[in-house]
């Protein structure tokens, strides 16, 4: 059976007693769900809410961290290490979203060193984020943008391979309400395919989201497509009610 994981990025949003109330609401409305084992959901919520979130769930969804830095420890003003998302009880981390990579200047360097440390230091699952700006869409560089994102992948061995998703996330469809069009995820996921298998990804280990601008009404049509495992979902996540919908409509697709 297909995968289709749904996964929140809340991004710098919300206090911690309206995360509790999301996590409730989620919690129960999941309960109502007859879900299957290929099917979950998990929140990347903001690193204060980490801990409560993961208490408050319960277990019936992951509960993660948006971002790591790639040092051990030491003095790295305002930043998070892989021990302490550990210690947060964090299920999982997103690395290189495009917000770390555009507003904050992340390199690929430095990303991969990040994967490499979530990949030494912690047993957590890891969502690789990659996608093209508009210019180099436009440019006809996708393929290129992506092989070069995904050079990183070359460090993860294979028994490490499971603990990997990638988020497919043009950066032009990031919060602009442009949803990319099915040619568009299709090409984009068989290139990162491919580029998996030829990093000896077995074919069980590959797991490829997509993201931006997933709503309710298109996420049904995203999760049919073949090799789309599932959705990563900013702005639409940020609603108990409108992300239990989308939810919903994921599953049932
Ligand atoms: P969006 O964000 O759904 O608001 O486009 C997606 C993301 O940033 O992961």
């Amino acid at each position: 059976m297909k995968l289709c994981h749904v996964l929140a990025n809340w991004k710098m949003h919300k206090t911690g007693a309206e995360a509790l109330d999301f996590v409730r609401s989620l919690k129960e409305a999941l309960s109502e769900m007859s879900t299957t084992r290929n099917q979950s959901v998990g929140l990347a919520v903001p690193f204060t809410m980490i801990s409560s979130c993961h208490k408050e769930a319960q277990q019936s969804f992951s509960v993660g961290a948006q971002n790591m830095h790639d040092a051990q420890e030491g003095a790295f003003t305002g930043e998070i290490s892989a021990a302490m998302l550990m210690d947060a009880h964090a299920d999982f981390v997103i690395l290189g979203h495009s917000e770390r990579r555009h507003i904050f200047g992340e390199s690929d360097e430095f990303i991969e060193s990040k994967l490499k440390r979530a990949l030494s230091s912690t047993s957590i699952n890891i969502v690789f984020c990659v996608g093209e700006t508009l210019e180099e869409k436009q440019a006809g560089q996708t393929k290129d943008v992506l092989e070069r994102q995904l050079q990183a992948i070359q460090a993860v061995s294979a028994k490490d391979q499971y603990r990997l998703m990638i988020a497919y996330e043009p950066v032009w469809a990031v919060g602009t309400g442009k949803v990319a069009s099915p040619e568009d995820i299709s090409q984009a996921h068989q290139t990162i395919t491919d580029i998996l298998r030829s990093d000896a990804f077995t074919e069980d280990a590959i797991k490829i989201l997509y993201g931006g601008s997933v709503t309710a009404k298109n996420v049904a049509s995203i999760v049919a497509l073949d090799k789309v495992s599932g959705v990563l979902v900013g702005g639409a996540s940020l609603d108990s009610a409108g992300f239990i919908d989308l939810v919903k409509a994921a599953f049932t697709a």
